[in-house]
């Protein structure tokens, strides 16, 4: 079994009936929903999901969950994966573009858990920060963004020109090199006109980070 199948797994002891879900985006939280679905067919369960993408929506659908937004309810857990982890639970998020939900999910909700496998740990964060930035101000914000990192605007797969993310704007993937004080990068990006959000997930917003490898899983706390 591998990391992202552990990782889930012991996620799902946190889930309970009638519990409202922020369900995060990409192929962790897809392993994660394929798990709580048959959870949910085999133990009768009501669960309502919050997705913060199309691709947590269809899975969240396909599994069982019922569907629902921000509108309706507010989530009890969010779960979500990351792409990078730091040695204070400071995490990267946004390599499926689904930053900007995810954020909004992840504040909304009561606690936030998030899975990863162990290769995703480090001691700091040094991956390109992923920025959701309105194509309008994409000029503006290239000129102002590249005096404190080297930005790359994001290509698609299976389309050309840049990606569109869920919610209509380009996705920077600005790199920073080593990152020392993510708390300060994370207000410098929001502070730019035009930029809608960044991928850098505070530690002060996750209650949780819970590793997989191949053989078991744990969660981190601090
Ligand atoms: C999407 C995300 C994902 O959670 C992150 O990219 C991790 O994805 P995966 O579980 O596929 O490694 O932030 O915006």
């Amino acid at each position: 079994m591998n990391g992202k199948y552990n990782a889930s797994k012991l996620a799902l002891s946190l889930i309970k009936d009638e519990m409202t879900i922020g369900i995060g985006s990409g192929s962790t939280v897809e392993v994660f929903l394929n798990l709580l679905g048959e959870k949910i067919k085999r133990e009768g369960l009501k669960i309502y999901g919050i997705p913060s993408s199309y691709q947590a929506m269809l899975a969240g659908a396909r599994n069982g969950l019922i569907i629902t937004d921000l509108i309706d309810r507010e989530p009890d857990l969010c779960v979500d994966g990351a792409d990078q982890v730091d040695n204070k639970l400071n995490c990267i998020k946004g390599g499926g573009a689904a930053l900007t939900r995810e954020k909004i999910l992840a504040f909304a909700s009561k606690k936030v858990i998030i899975l990863v496998e162990d290769s995703k740990l480090t001691d700091k964060l040094s991956m390109p920060v992923p920025v959701e930035v309105l194509p309008f101000a994409y000029g503006y914000v290239m000129r102002r963004i590249s005096k404190i990192c080297k930005p790359r605007l994001r290509e698609g797969k299976g389309k050309v020109g840049p990606i569109i993310t869920d919610n209509g704007n380009f996705i920077l993937d600005c790199d920073f090199g080593v990152i020392e004080a993510p708390e300060e990068v994370e207000k410098e990006l929001k502070s730019i006109s035009g930029v809608v959000e960044n991928g850098i997930f505070s530690s002060k917003l996750i209650t949780g980070v819970i590793v997989g490898n191949n053989s078991s899983a744990k969660l981190l706390k601090l």
